[in-house]
């Protein structure tokens, strides 16, 4: 029997402080976040020098707890696993500053893990089953991909968002419809008391791939449907606006993402990011698979968004094929999807 591998994974992209244990690439052994929405809620949105300070206040105590947590010592630790981009640059520096010096204070490798490589990784927690090659749909506050994972550290990017990522659409429309942030969550919620006919928002066709997406036409056709409202003095019904934006979105990922599962002949789709936790599309997504044969996996929302565990994952996929960061490992704020920046 193989030698068990514990992975410290660390998170601080944008304004979530995570700190997690994990065990052979899976087994989540802890998951600590401690979580900055409160703060940024009365901004409207993350400010990223106020982001920076805060983590700097918590990362410590945070990699404390979940070593703590997962009742093991610093000693039992293979490896210390970071996201080293993409995200906010100040964040960023934060867990990666951090990561070095645990590897370099208990002489462990370190490894530098992409944010949304991490986000894919989640689905493996609780699908131990699942192995590449599979056909991914990432959706998150800054990313809408569709992605062949062609292996656990090679990637194929088959359609991306033109303009804004979906969760990015979300929580400018709750805003819009004074929900407040982050938007996706409480859109959401909302929603389940809304009818999603209610208003016929577009679906929109762009960019160069079929399996390209757009979402700033919805968002404006929200925005026009409230202005025009309000000028003729008429009622908003605010859970059939959002509802009816949901739908719209939910819509177009499904119709994407199986379309292409379809011409390529993949029977398994796995989502992840932020907005793979929307009620909405997993249910459609299920509806939709279960039609053509093809099998939907997603994580629970806690490994959803931004958290820890996820980058453990993936760092320890890394990890396993020989991949080591060196000391001089730094923030890379637009790495992208498949891109090795050291
Ligand atoms: O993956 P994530 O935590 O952070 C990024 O890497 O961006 O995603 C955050 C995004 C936000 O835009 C948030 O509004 C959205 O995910 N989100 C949701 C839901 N929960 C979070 N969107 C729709 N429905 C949800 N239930
Ligand atoms: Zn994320």
């Amino acid at each position: 029997m193989d030698k068990d591998i514990l992975i410290l994974g660390i998170e601080s992209s944008c304004d979530e402080t995570a700190a997690a244990v994990v065990k052979n690439g899976h087994e989540v052994l802890s998951n600590v976040i401690y979580s900055q929405i409160d703060i940024h809620t009365e901004y409207g949105g993350v400010v990223p020098e106020i982001a920076s300070r805060k983590h700097i206040e918590k990362i410590d105590r945070v990699i404390l707890k979940a070593i703590k947590d997962a009742g093991v010592t610093k000693d039992d630790i293979d490896a210390v696993a970071v996201t080293y981009g993409p995200g906010l640059v100040g964040p960023l520096l934060v867990g990666v500053s951090a990561a070095k010096a645990y590897a370099y204070g208990l002489d462990k490798p370190l490894v530098g893990v992409h944010h949304i490589e991490g986000h894919i990784a989640a689905n493996y927690i609780e699908h131990p089953d699942l192995k590449p090659p599979y056909l991914c749909l990432v959706v998150s506050g800054g990313h809408t991909h569709l992605v062949r994972v062609k292996d656990y550290d090679d990637f194929e990017i088959l359609g991306f968002t033109q303009d804004d990522a979906a969760g990015e659409a979300f929580d400018k429309v709750a805003r819009a419809i004074g929900l407040g942030y982050p938007g996706g969550p409480k859109i959401d919620k909302v929603s389940k008391q809304g009818n999603p006919e209610a208003i016929d928002f577009p679906r929109a066709k762009v960019g160069n791939s079929k399996y390209d997406f757009s979402f700033s036409g919805v968002k404006s056709a929200v925005l026009n449907y409230l202005n025009a409202a309000k000028m003729k003095g008429e009622e908003i019904v605010c859970e059939d606006v959002a509802a009816s934006f949901q739908q719209a979105v939910v819509d177009v990922l499904v119709d994407h993402a199986i379309s292409c599962a379809c011409d390529l002949g993949e029977n398994m789709i796995a989502i992840a990011g932020g907005v793979a936790s929307n009620s909405s599309l997993r249910a459609t997504f299920m509806e939709e698979g279960k039609k053509r044969g093809i099998e939907i996996v997603y994580p629970s929302p806690i490994f959803c968004t931004d958290n820890a565990a996820m980058i453990a994952c993936q760092g320890y996929h890394e990890f396993v094929r020989g991949r080591r960061a060196g000391l001089d490992l730094n923030a890379v704020p637009a790495l992208k999807i498949g891109e090795r920046a050291y």
